[in-house]
């Protein structure tokens, strides 16, 4: 099994929590991103088994010099210009970050004769779901300029893994929730609101069924899909094979949250109140199941109510 693993966005917020579970299970970390976070900055201090490493992975020759000092073993790719919204705005950078610099990666792979790593995708390169669950096999057509890239990434994975045996092997999450997740998307609104004793309504997209997976049981995902020895297929759902809807969040934030004046109205849901979203659903984690033994700890209530009591302890320690 690989001991020192490259993770790339490890200032992000998957990023970082997958540094943070592997640095907690011994393994050595290098720490890769454009901007060095400070939270990715302190590990410095507590384990003498992190590197960081401050490279924009769009430069060929960063990427290059990050392999050649630091000789990883194996990868995890969490960098990108992640979002729809985000990526429509800035297209050109998004293909630039997501698709050439993935494959900077894959190159830098090859000349270092690295032979694993974990990309982190999404239910993006879907596109419109064709029924309420789907597995792995379903036609991959995506709506989104976010989704395209992270396909061309996945597919780049598939050239290089036939040509130069390197496994490329991808876990495709949906909408992942958290603790501190850096973009105004719900759950967090809704909690953000609730807990402020402010009010949110959501003004379409109330009935929109969607897979949220919370944060740990992603990174446990990736984990066992980087550990695992031999790989029988190239991607997994990393998710939780449920679909509640958004009006589901909503109610669960005001159970929990005595006095929330959260709610939604039906209607098709628009990312960032602009683009209609593609249809979504649940993804079926049969396969990671029995292929990487993921099971995922939380469902949507237990992630909330966990979710709630992180942010009242940091609202209190504030
Ligand atoms: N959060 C979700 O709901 C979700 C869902 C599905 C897939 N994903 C995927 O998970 C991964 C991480 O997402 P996140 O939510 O942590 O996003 P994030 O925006 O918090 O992290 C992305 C990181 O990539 C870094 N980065 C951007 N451009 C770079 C470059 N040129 N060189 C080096 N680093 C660069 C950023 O600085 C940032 O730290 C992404 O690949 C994303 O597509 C996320």
């Amino acid at each position: 099994m690989a001991k020192r693993i490259l993770v790339t966005g490890a200032s992000g917020w998957l990023g970082l929590g997958i540094v943070k579970a592997l640095l907690a299970r011994g393994d050595e970390v290098i720490g890769l991103d454009i901007h060095m976070s400070p939270q990715l900055s302190a590990l410095r201090q507590h384990y003498p088994r992190f590197a960081s490493v401050e490279a924009d992975l769009g430069e060929w020759s960063q990427v290059m010099e990050a392999f050649r000092k630091h000789e990883p073993q194996a990868v995890v790719h969490a960098a990108a210009i992640v979002g729809v919204v985000h990526a429509a705005d800035i297209p050109v950078k998004a293909m630039r970050v997501n698709v050439e610099g993935s494959v900077n990666l894959f190159e830098a792979m090859r000349f270092h004769d690295v032979k694993r790593v974990v990309n982190i995708s999404t239910e993006e390169t879907y596109g419109d779901f064709t029924a309420h669950i789907i597995d792995e096999t379903h036609p991959q057509k995506p709506t989104s300029v976010y989704g395209l890239t992270k396909l061309a990434a996945e597919h780049y994975g598939r050239i290089y893994a036939d040509r130069y045996g390197i496994e490329c092997i991808n876990t495709r999450t949906c909408w992942v929730y958290g603790p501190d997740l850096p973009r105004a998307r719900v759950p967090k609104v809704f909690i953000d609101a609730a807990l402020a004793g402010q009010s949110y309504h959501l003004k379409a997209g109330g009935d929109l069924a969607v897979d949220q997976v919370y944060i740990d049981d992603t990174v446990a995902g990736v984990l066992l899909a980087l550990d695992k020895p031999k790989h029988r297929f190239d991607a997994y759902h990393i998710a939780t094979g449920q679909a509640p809807s958004i009006d589901d969040v909503a109610r669960i934030v005001r159970e929990l949250v005595p006095g929330a004046d959260v709610s939604t109205s039906p209607g098709w849901y628009l990312h960032g109140d602009k683009f209609p979203t593609a249809k979504k659903g649940a993804l079926d984690i049969s396969r990671a199941r029995k292929e990487l033994g993921y099971a995922p700890k939380y469902d949507l209530r237990k992630g909330i109510e966990h979710t709630l009591s992180l942010a009242r302890e940091s609202l209190r320690s504030a």
